[in-house]
């Protein structure tokens, strides 16, 4: 899959881990920064992922801050994002499953890494459920306008 991560400061660390982790489940990865740990603001990165899924230059998106919340919230400011903090592997099946999500925010500093590379594997290898999900799905994209 064509794969677009970010982080802010709080996630760097692991952003960096789990960029290299893709890379050798043998995805293609657009790392959107930041380039090192100094103090950034979560939206601006945020804003990067969710415009690749959005134009559908990335299938998916993985964003990390400090709790995963954040960047979640500016995510889902982007058209056409369905973007989800998962801190276990069954939120994200759920959130594939049941609301197609496009996003997985991860927390850096509350879930370790081995834990988020479980729940990428979970939000990268589940399929959207359809059926009684569909219309609902379809309701909260009318959301937007
Ligand atoms: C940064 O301190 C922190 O606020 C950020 O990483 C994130 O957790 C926000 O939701």
């Amino acid at each position: 899959m064509n794969i677009s991560i970010a982080s802010d400061h709080a996630g760097f660390e692991q952003k960096q881990a789990l960029r290299d982790y893709l890379i050798e489940r043998g995805h293609a990865v657009a790392d959107r920064g930041p380039d090192s740990d100094d103090r950034v603001d979560y939206p601006d990165f945020a804003a990067l992922v969710a415009r690749d899924v959005s134009e559908g230059k990335a299938d998916a998106g993985v964003l990390v801050c400090g709790t995963g919340i954040g960047m979640a919230v500016a995510a889902n400011k982007i058209h056409g994002i369905r973007a989800v903090n998962c801190i276990n592997v069954q939120f994200a099946e759920l959130a594939r499953e049941h609301n197609n999500a496009n996003v997985v925010t991860l927390s850096g500093r509350f879930v370790e890494l081995d834990e988020n590379k479980r729940i990428l594997d979970a939000f990268l290898s589940t399929g959207f459920g359809g059926g009684r999900h569909a219309g609902r799905v379809e309701k909260i994209m009318a959301l937007e306008g």
